[in-house]
């Protein structure tokens, strides 16, 4: 297979959470026609970066690219609150953001996204550093209880493996040769009851479920952060993973994956299964038909309380009316040169964007095949989720789940009427 073959197929299967339907966990397809031997891969996932990296080199792209305005334990200082995507969400559900309580409880009603990100605290020991280049290079869903996943950024792979390089630094590497019994193991995960938190996708559904009936639930961080257990193994090694089983604080300290009295053989039994367990396929998220632009009319009111205000606020704003800086799709962040596209009003709408080489340009412009580029980078978010990724346009909203077909419908209703007010 191709390597873009197998990146689509790898990225399709991943991406399973709609916008308006958190899914519990991703489901397997019925279907057995791929089965892996053990120790396949987790699916068709990113291929491995095995360029060596440079810790020093990777330390300034992690400041350049802004990784602590989302994930604790990096080692750079976390980003102050006005900057700091995750904590300042977090301050206004814990009733800890200086604001009039009206706002606030306005705000918790959109507040659903950046709430939790993972942190990087002894990520050596836990993760390797070929799949985190692969995981920044090529992002994918992790964690099916979270609703916001990993930016697609504009980084190299070369970039990608200094960051690796620096975030698992120090990592001991002693290669320890499997052992263990896997079916054992899968009694394990049964009996310490694991699906109460965690999804493990293509195997035989554990005996608990994890759903939470809303994007995020106070309280239920543990579920929110516990990765589907399909891809540990893309992830990490057999003496590392039955470490973390055995006493995951140990290696994590702070982390919300509670001890659960694993022995020693059990932990080993446990890491068997999980490495080694036969995955079905997962089902590839279907891109969403286009539907016929409105008859109706559709004003900007419409667009901005369907779409703009709802998702693409707080990235592409004024700061005078958000709380931070304007975002990364104003103010530039993440990497991103500032690209001055603001969504608060319909005259900042109107008046466009930077092009990448700082020239004022419109948000309607047409791209290659005649969309719009405001509707083309909605579309492209709806293919990056069933696998297609567009190295010419980046899907928005950047890293949350992808417009509904209706809510594209409405933006490219209100363009090819001629945008009225
Ligand atoms: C806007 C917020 C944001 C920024 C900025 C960001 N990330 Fe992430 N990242 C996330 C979220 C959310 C997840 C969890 C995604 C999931 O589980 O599907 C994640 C997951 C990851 C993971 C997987 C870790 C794990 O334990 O599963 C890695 C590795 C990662 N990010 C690296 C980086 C690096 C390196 C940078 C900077 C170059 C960065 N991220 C910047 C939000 C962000
Ligand atoms: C200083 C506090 C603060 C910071 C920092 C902040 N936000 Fe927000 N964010 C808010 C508030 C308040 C709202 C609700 C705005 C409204 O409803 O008018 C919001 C809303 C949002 C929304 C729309 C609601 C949702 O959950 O989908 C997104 C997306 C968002 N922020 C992303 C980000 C990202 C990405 C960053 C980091 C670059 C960030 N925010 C940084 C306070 C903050
Ligand atoms: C209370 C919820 C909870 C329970 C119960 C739980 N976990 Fe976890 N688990 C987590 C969280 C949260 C993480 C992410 C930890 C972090 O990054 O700090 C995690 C991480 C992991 C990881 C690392 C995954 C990866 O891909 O990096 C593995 C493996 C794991 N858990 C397996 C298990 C097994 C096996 C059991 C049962 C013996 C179990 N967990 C029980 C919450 C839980
Ligand atoms: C998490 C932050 C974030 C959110 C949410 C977000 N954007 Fe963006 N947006 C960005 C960044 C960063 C860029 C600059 C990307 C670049 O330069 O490649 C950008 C660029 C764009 C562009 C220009 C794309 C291009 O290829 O030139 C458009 C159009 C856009 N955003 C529309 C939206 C819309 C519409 C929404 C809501 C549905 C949205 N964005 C939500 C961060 C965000």
């Amino acid at each position: 297979m191709t390597r873009p073959l197998v990146l689509a197929l790898a990225l399709g299967s991943l991406l399973v959470t709609g916008c308006k339907k958190p899914e519990g966990r991703a489901r397997p397809e019925a279907s057995s026609t791929v089965s892996s031997a053990s120790a396949a891969p987790s699916t068709t996932p990113p291929a491995p970066v095995h360029l060596a990296g440079d810790t020093e080199r990777g330390r300034s792209l992690v400041e350049k690219f802004e990784c602590s305005r989302c994930h604790d334990g990096t080692g750079v200082a976390s980003a102050p609150l006005e900057k700091h995507c995750v904590t300042c969400h977090q301050d206004i559900w814990a009733d800890k953001f200086k604001a009039k309580p009206d706002k606030i409880a306005k705000w918790k009603k959109t507040v659903v996204h950046y709430l939790n990100a993972p942190s990087f605290e002894n990520a050596g020991e836990r993760l390797e550093p070929a799949f985190v280049a692969a995981f920044v290079l090529r992002p994918h869903k992790l964690r099916p209880n979270m609703v916001s996943t990993m930016p697609r950024l504009r980084i190299s792979e070369q970039e990608a493996a200094d960051v690796a390089a620096y975030l698992t630094r120090g990592a001991k590497t002693a290669a320890e040769p499997p052992s263990g019994d896997a079916t054992a193991g899968r009694q394990v995960l049964e009996t310490k009851a694991c699906g109460t938190c965690h999804a493990f996708s293509g195997v035989p559904d554990l005996p608990m479920k994890p759903t939470l009936s809303t994007p995020w639930q106070k309280g239920n961080d543990g579920i929110e952060l516990a990765p589907d257990l399909r891809f540990t193994r893309d992830r990490t090694t057999f003496g590392k993973l039955w470490r973390w089983l055995e006493d995951p604080a140990k290696v994590k300290p702070g982390t919300l994956m509670p001890k659960l009295g694993l022995t020693e053989k059990e932990a080993k039994d446990a890491a068997a299964y999980l490495l080694g367990a036969k995955l079905e396929p997962l089902a590839k998220k279907p891109v969403p038909a286009r539907l016929p632009v409105l008859e109706r009319k559709v004003t900007f009111e419409d667009v901005d309380r369907e779409v703009l205000q709802k998702t693409c606020r707080h990235c592409h704003t004024n700061p005078d009316i958000a709380r931070g800086d304007g975002g990364p799709g104003m103010t530039g962040g993440f990497g991103f040169i500032p690209r001055k596209l603001d969504f608060s009003t319909y005259e900042s709408t109107n008046g466009g964007l930077l092009d990448l080489k700082g020239e004022r340009m419109s948000v309607f412009t047409k791209t290659k095949d005649g969309t719009p580029l405001l509707v083309a980078a909605l579309l492209a978010r709806q293919k990056e989720e069933a696998g297609e990724i567009d190295p010419e346009a980046r899907g928005m909203p950047l890293g949350l789940p992808a417009l509904t077909a209706e809510q594209v419908q409405i933006v490219e209703s209100w363009v090819a009427q001629g945008r009225p007010q």
